[in-house]
């Protein structure tokens, strides 16, 4: 359904934004190796290289007046009156007589067109490489010849992100510049420590340039009244100290109907050994190749293609048609570019995280891993023995990760009794998409522990998974529960914390001597991954430890039904008094959604009624047409024992918000009992896609999902936040393609078990695993939910049951009739 903002053609794997003043900055990622962009709808963002704190190449200011200035622009000056505008609109705002921007995969085309010339960026990263491309085409639309002159501009960051913005008596003295004809490269502390530099270039002739921000802008003046566009002429400014930027200008002439395309090269440029060619002047060689590469007739659209192929390639190792118009869009296209986006920034840049407070979360990637191996499993295996590395001896994890040197954060620091256990998840994953169990014995090594020159991590990804399982069973409550830490998945319930202190992080204050404050939560994730253990050691031929795992199970299963059962839902945890919270006995928070999904997951409440009472109380309590709220009722005071949960306003974030990310396991609990109706349905209440007629009030992307909407305590109820970086993209996917469409990975092939909408006359999937490409149709022809009535593989009817890998790839057809 268009709306007056835009709308998706799927065809082209894009979606169509129509005007520029979208409700709030529409975000779309360049990028998927190590060189990242963020890109909004009107050009706003920057670019960085691997690491948005440690590595930012532009400036950008969030969270400033206006919202989104700062970006790769292109100012315009119109030859007939002088007037100065901008293709994407922002940031003069002149008005366009029409504009256009497609976010696609990898990349974004803004288009605007004022008084007869047209001005296309199509802006991308080619894979593999550190070079962003601008590639722009003028065109002349009117009956005579134009001069057209435009000039690029960006804003060079000073690399550290923090530092850039907060020490300006130093960075306001050394930014230094070298300009060679069309290459302008920023080489600020190149004279020192760094063997880098940015460089900005353009492939055509310019006519002049600007490296002076006040030259450029001025100094009293905005982006949207820049000194130099106004003036119609570059003013060859180098910059000595102050604000470094890069801008060219381009004079073109253009006869009726003459189209002219070149482009604008950024990249991050490693130099190497020598620096200089002379004392003080840095060799610049290497950023004179990439531009010399982009000069060559064809190489921008050469990498364009690549961009393309390489985006065709990962999508095709899923892709589906389902009745459903949302659900096959996302699972198509845009989920698993999401998980792209989530697999390689975490929880570190968006336009609501700034890139200098979050790295990479220990919890959020291993979760990430969930909706991203399948696409490309190398690059996962790497994540997860990285990830593992930052896991301590003792079991403890440091929260997040510094992706440029793979290092634990230490101002975050550890104890959410959680996060070990994510480990286990990501790795069995890896483990049934690819059937590697290599990794098991590869040494990750403990943060913590010194190795002797050349002998190597010693510890083994395996020994890391038992150290989680095994601090888990160490660290128990009076309940026999685990124990919570500083918080558990909810980073907002903090049991240990009592806080009174008004500039301290609920995260990090608070040790309360000797509490015992438990989790329900990380009790079902903890039966989850004892499952998953059992698994897996019965795959490689342990069953000792196999049984072993089924009696930690056994063991926590009956501690979660005899202590935290409340009556009609699972509880979600004890405070430091040993109070229950998530129970009837409260007057506010009575029931949570994550104890009642994990219990579900961990297979408590499965043979005694108690899963469906859950799912009924979630129902009749959480669940509404936005989605399904966190807890309930609201907390409308500040509650010392309970932490920053209480700190929201009503409705908002984890206080009684829809947090999408849980929602999900709710979605696989419900796929689990059979009803497929329920799970389509409340999926669909979280879905962007399907939001369209109410975008006014959801604000947000329509192509990606958001970490919460507000919830109905709130008077913005409906209103998304937070969109892109959170783990409801891996878990949405996990729902759509393992719950719903049933399509499983598993250690002895591909199962196909779906859990689908009872109207639904079946669907079909192209899966590649393991190397064969499996093409599947479902057929419902009883209108059932779920059940595998028959199964035929290749034209021959089999047992129901996982689908063998041939030995050599290929295509195998698979026919399942439920039923
Ligand atoms: C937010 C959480 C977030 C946490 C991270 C809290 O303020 O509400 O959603 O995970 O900060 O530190
Ligand atoms: C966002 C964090 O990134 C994630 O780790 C956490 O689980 C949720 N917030 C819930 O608090």
């Amino acid at each position: 359904m268009p709306t007056r903002f835009g709308h998706f053609d799927d065809e082209a794997r894009e979606f169509v934004i129509t005007r520029p003043d979208t409700p709030l900055p529409w975000l779309n990622y360049l990028g998927q190796d190590d060189l990242f962009g963020l890109c909004t709808n009107t050009g706003g963002g920057y670019t960085f290289w691997r690491d948005a704190k440690l590595r930012r190449l532009t400036r950008y200011r969030y969270n400033n007046v206006p919202l989104d200035v700062g970006g790769r622009y292109l100012y315009v000056r119109d030859d007939t009156d002088g007037a100065v505008w901008n293709p994407g609109w922002k940031p003069t705002k002149a008005a366009l007589d029409s504009y256009e921007c497609r976010v696609g995969l990898g990349y974004t085309r803004i288009t605007g067109a004022r008084a007869g010339v047209s001005v296309s960026q199509l802006m991308f990263v080619p894979p593999g490489e550190d070079v962003e491309l601008w590639q722009v085409t003028v065109r002349n639309d009117s009956e005579r010849t134009r001069t057209v002159r435009l000039w690029s501009f960006v804003e060079f960051a000073f690399y550290e992100a923090l530092n850039d913005m907060t020490n300006l008596q130093r960075t306001l003295s050394i930014g230094e510049v070298v300009v060679d004809g069309p290459a302008i490269y920023h080489v600020t502390e190149y004279r020192e420590r760094r063997d880098h530099y940015t460089l900005f270039g353009c492939t055509r002739p310019v006519s002049g340039f600007d490296t002076s921000r006040e030259a450029f802008v001025g100094v009293h003046e905005g982006l949207h009244e820049a000194r130099v566009p106004a003036a119609g002429r570059a003013t060859g400014s180098v910059a000595r100290g102050w604000n470094p930027i890069g801008s060219h200008e381009v004079t073109l002439q253009l006869g009726p109907g003459a189209t002219e395309t070149f482009a604008f090269v950024l990249a991050y440029v490693q130099q190497g050994e020598p620096k200089f060619v002379a004392p003080g002047v840095p060799d610049t060689s290497a950023g004179a190749a990439v531009l010399d590469r982009y000069r060559q007739p064809g190489a921008v659209q050469e990498a364009r293609e690549r961009l393309r192929s390489y985006w065709d390639e990962r999508l095709s190792a899923f892709q589906g048609t389902t009745p459903d118009e949302h659900a096959t869009r996302m699972l198509n296209t845009w989920n698993q570019y999401q998980c792209m986006a989530t697999f390689n920034l975490s929880r570190s840049a968006s336009l609501f995280e700034t890139g200098i407070g979050r790295g990479m979360g220990f919890r959020d990637s291993n979760q990430d891993l969930l909706g991203f191996v399948h696409m490309i499993p190398a690059r996962a295996r790497q994540r997860i023995l990285d990830i593992a590395a930052t896991q301590l001896s003792d079991g403890t994890c440091y929260h997040q990760y510094q992706p440029l040197t793979k290092k634990g954060n230490a101002e975050i620091g550890g104890d959410f009794y959680d996060d070990h256990l994510w480990l286990v998840l990501s790795t069995t994953a890896y483990l049934k998409e690819t059937g590697d169990t290599s990794i098991l014995t590869e040494p990750c090594g403990y943060a913590d522990v010194e190795v002797p020159d050349g002998a190597g991590p010693s510890a083994s990804l395996l020994d890391h998974l038992e150290t989680s399982i095994a601090y888990t069973l160490a660290k128990r409550g009076p309940h026999r529960l685990p124990l919570i830490g500083h918080a558990d998945w909810n980073d907002c319930l903090n049991l240990n914390c009592f806080s009174t202190e008004p500039n301290e992080s609920f995260q990090l204050a608070g040790d309360v001597a000797d509490s015992q404050a438990e989790s329900v939560m990380i009790a079902g994730l903890f039966l989850y991954a004892c499952t998953e253990m059992a698994a897996l050691y019965d795959h490689v031929g342990r069953p000792a430890d196999a049984d072993r795992m089924r009696a930690a199970h056994a063991d926590m299963l009956a501690a979660v039904e005899e202590h935290a059962w409340d009556g009609a839902w699972y509880r979600r945890a004890y405070d430091a008094a040993g109070e229950p919270v998530g129970s009837h006995l409260d007057d506010e928070g009575r029931i949570y959604i994550e104890s009642q999904g994990w219990c579900l997951l961990g297979g408590a409440g499965a043979d005694n009624g108690r899963a469906r009472q859950a799912l009924d109380s979630v129902a009749a309590h959480l669940a509404t047409p936005n989605g399904i709220v966190l807890q309930q009722p609201a907390y409308t005071r500040y509650r010392l024992e309970l932490g920053e949960i209480t700190s929201y306003p009503p409705g908002v974030k984890e206080n009684a918000g829809i947090f999408c990310h849980n929602n999900s396991w709710i979605h696989l609990a419900m796929c689990r009992q059979g009803d497929g109706d329920a799970a389509l349905a409340s999926y669909l209440s979280v879905c962007p896609s399907a939001k369209q007629d109410q975008i006014d009030t959801y604000r947000l992307e329509p192509y990606v999902y958001a970490q919460t909407i507000d919830g109905p305590d709130s008077p913005t109820f409906g209103q998304a936040k937070n969109s892109w970086l959170t783990g409801t993209a891996a878990w949405t996917f996990v729902v759509l393609s393992q719950g719903i469409l049933g399509i499983q990975p598993g250690y002895d092939g591909l199962r196909v078990d779906p859990c689908i909408p009872s109207g639904w006359g079946g669907f079909t999937v192209t899966r590649r695993f393991r190397g064969s490409t499996f093409r599947i149709r479902v057929d419902n022809p009883d209108r059932v939910c779920q059940g595998v009535a028959r199964l035929v593989v290749d034209g021959v009817d089999v047992p129901v049951g996982p689908i063998g890998v041939p030995a050599e790839p290929r295509v195998v057809d698979v026919v399942v009739t439920l039923g």
